[in-house]
């Protein structure tokens, strides 16, 4: 059947605050480019359940930031007509999905996921890691297969979940003896454009290091950001020669400025000596408002009608679970679950 040969897309974001440019150079951008070219299926996901395994205590951060996550979705370009967005805490056979997978991956290679050794090392959980926690990579797999996405647009730190996903659609469908599962690959920004750092200049642009661009900022606020930018601290008297490497400035020119000569020129003065901070993070602020402006425009749009916005994540979830409770079928027929068929 010519449907079953449709490439499906998944990818998601936890809610845990609003998105930064950051999400979108890393994803969003990507997510909008393969909705328009027409040729999948598209479902993203606000990913309240995996939020909640390191938030249980403040599931109202998580609620909060859930409009808030779906309006920076809508304003980027993501076209509910196009894409389904769905909630996944609302598609209860994902739940159901993770248990049965559970008993196909060893607590060792949970431990072995580097992302996810790397993000409880930055939580400081020490001995108290949440058992929901270290399992999400599991539950991600659910989240995937669920939809037979063949496709995961995400950021690299996301590699990790993929493989641990495919060795789970191999283990199950070996040990059942049915190709009920499907492997996703992923889909990566191009190299060296996925990461932005931080205004700071830190390697991460990340909500509790404060250093972020928000696609909600409105454009006095980013102004003041740029303006408050990590540049080259050697560079003390305009007339001084100037460090393009490691200048957060030029970093971030490079990946949003699409008029490659115009950097360069930049690139080259400031090197020379003669060329200010100010002049730069004028221009750099100039090129990021030609890309915030409309999205800031369509976020307005939307956030005037947040009942919209409900009705969009109510259809995208009830769609959702239509696929998921098929796939949910099929897995307990392979294993034997069905006693009353
Ligand atoms: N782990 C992803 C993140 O931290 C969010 C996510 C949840 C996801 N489920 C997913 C991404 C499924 C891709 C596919 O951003």
């Amino acid at each position: 059947m010519a449907t079953e040969n449709k490439h499906v897309i998944l990818t998601g974001d936890r809610p845990t605050g609003k998105l930064h440019i950051g999400h979108y150079v890393g994803s969003l951008k990507n997510r909008v480019k393969l909705q328009n070219s027409g040729k999948y299926d598209t479902y993203i996901m606000i990913a309240d359940t995996q939020a909640l395994t390191d938030n249980a205590r403040d599931p109202e951060k998580i609620r909060k930031s859930l409009h808030q996550v779906a309006l920076d979705y809508l304003a980027v370009g993501i076209d509910p007509k196009k894409t389904t967005i769905l909630i996944q805490s609302g598609v209860r056979a994902l739940t159901e999905l993770t248990m049965y997978y559970l008993d196909l991956v060893t607590v060792s290679r949970l431990d072995r996921n580097p992302t996810v050794k790397h993000e409880i090392q930055e939580k400081h959980f020490g001995h108290s890691i949440p058992a929901g926690f270290l399992i999400y990579p599991v539950s991600q797999a659910a989240d995937i297969t669920a939809f037979k996405a063949t496709l995961v647009p995400v950021g690299d730190d996301q590699e990790p979940m993929l493989e641990q996903c495919r060795e789970i659609v191999r283990t199950f469908n070996r040990v059942y003896k049915k190709d009920v599962l499907v492997e996703p690959k992923g889909y990566f920004p191009p190299k060296g454009e996925g990461r932005i750092p931080g205004l700071d200049g830190n390697e991460k642009m990340s909500k509790s290091l404060g250093n972020c661009i928000y696609l909600s900022d409105d454009a006095d606020t980013v102004q003041k950001k740029v303006m408050s930018m990590y540049t080259d601290p050697q560079h003390v008297k305009v007339s001084d020669p100037g460090h393009v490497e490691g200048n957060t400035v030029f970093t971030y020119l490079d990946i949003f400025d699409p008029d490659k000569e115009y950097v360069q020129k930049l690139k080259d003065e400031y090197r020379a000596g003669g060329l200010g901070d100010v002049k730069i993070k004028r221009h750099l602020n100039d090129v990021l408002e030609g890309i915030l402006a409309p999205i800031r425009k369509r976020r307005a749009q939307y956030a005037a009608n947040m009942d919209y916005v409900d009705q969009i994540l109510k259809e995208g979830t009830a769609k959702a679970n239509e696929v998921a409770n098929k796939t949910l079928d099929e897995v307990r027929d392979a294993i034997g679950f069905n006693y009353f068929k």
